[in-house]
């Protein structure tokens, strides 16, 4: 089965062709980011036109190097969640083409294509797994039996691991999106004496809080300024540790709740370093295996929602009457799949 992928939820135009069985993969990647940074974040109207003016042509161009339309088996989408204009357009162009050309469409879970990413790689993790979804919009912990059989074990009850650096390297005065600058800034510091909290380590349970960290970031710039570079420096590097080390504590004890000994890590965030260091330096103290996604499928594409939506539509899911998009939608109503359903 060979199907086209549209992802299109946030600011990312993620085009990609897969055959489900042989694994051959074709992309495209168009990122907004230059387009959004000079109004600091993402500007939810400008995403939706850009998609619009993007999609097409690449979808296009990938199908004229990739057997052209007519050997495509079907078209799957992000239908959710995130942005409702920006989903939409995704939508409508993959409902469009598979109404035109008589081909099955299905829509697909945003959060399910990060977490299957790493199964894009040739060491695939093994079911069970303990997920860490760590991105611009969500953070949580996942208790991952098979595909579409998902519980979440604990979420963040304010800001997104991916928000809380994007908001504190805004506050250091950096462009957007803030976390891979924050953590080019911290990486050539190995020590200081700023300390910034846990949130939520002390306390039983597997829910995040990162938006006091941003508060606190903001506490000690005013307590330090004005600011020498070398203080910039240091207070990243000091959220950026809080932030680690309070995710691999969180995901020590997942793993400990479920018994599992296997770790993926996906979403924007799993690209940060010194996030996958300290996570593969506990997997080697306690015997955990853990995955991370290849750096290009951390951040959004249409890889990753062709390979999930490609899982669901083999297994013989179709999107039957429907014409929304959830911007808001639970990994937890997703079906399971044929085979273990
Ligand atoms: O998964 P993603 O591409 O989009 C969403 O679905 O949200 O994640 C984007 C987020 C942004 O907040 C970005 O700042 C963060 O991931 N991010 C990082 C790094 N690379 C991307 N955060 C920290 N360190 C990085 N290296
Ligand atoms: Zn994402």
């Amino acid at each position: 089965m060979k199907v086209l992928g549209i992802e299109s939820s946030c600011d990312e135009t993620g085009i990609a062709v897969l055959d489900v069985e042989t694994g051959e993969l074709h992309q495209r990647l168009y990122s907004q980011i230059e387009r959004h940074r000079e109004y600091g974040g993402v500007v939810p109207e400008l995403a939706s036109r850009d998609h619009v003016a993007k999609a097409g042509p690449m979808i296009i161009e990938l199908l004229e190097q990739t057997g052209g339309v007519d050997s495509l088996d079907g078209i799957v989408y992000t239908r959710g969640p995130g942005l409702i204009g920006a989903l939409m357009v995704g939508a409508s162009i993959a409902r469009g083409m598979g109404w035109a050309l008589n081909k099955p469409v299905l829509g697909v879970h945003h959060m399910e294509g990060h977490l299957l990413a790493p199964m894009l790689s040739a060491d695939k993790p093994e079911f069970p797994f303990v997920a860490l979804l760590v991105s611009g919009g969500h953070s949580m912990l996942v208790d991952v039996q098979a595909v579409g059989h998902y519980q979440i074990l604990g979420e963040t009850l304010d800001d997104a691991v991916g928000e809380a650096f994007d908001k504190t390297a805004k506050l250091l005065g950096l462009p957007y999106p803030g976390g891979p600058e924050l953590a080019a800034l911290a990486a050539g510091v190995t020590e200081t004496e700023l300390v910034f909290p846990r949130p939520m380590v002390d306390r039983p349970g597997l829910e995040f809080s990162f938006s006091g960290l941003k508060t606190f970031a903001l506490n000690t710039i005013s307590r330090l300024s004005p600011l020498s570079e070398q203080d910039r420096a240091e207070i990243a590097f000091a959220f950026e540790r809080a932030v680690v080390e309070t995710l691999q504590i969180k995901c020590q004890r997942a793993l400990q709740h479920t018994g599992y000994r296997s770790l993926v890590v996906a979403g924007g965030v799993g690209a940060n370093r010194r996030l996958r260091q300290q996570l593969a330096v506990m997997a080697e103290k306690h015997g955990y295996q853990v995955s991370f996604p290849a750096m290009e499928y951390c951040t959004d594409n249409g890889a990753m929602i062709a390979y999930a939506g490609g899982l669901r539509m083999a297994a013989g899911q179709r999107d039957v009457d429907v014409s929304d998009v959830l911007p808001r939608w639970s990994l937890e109503d997703l079906p399971g799949i044929a085979a273990n359903a």
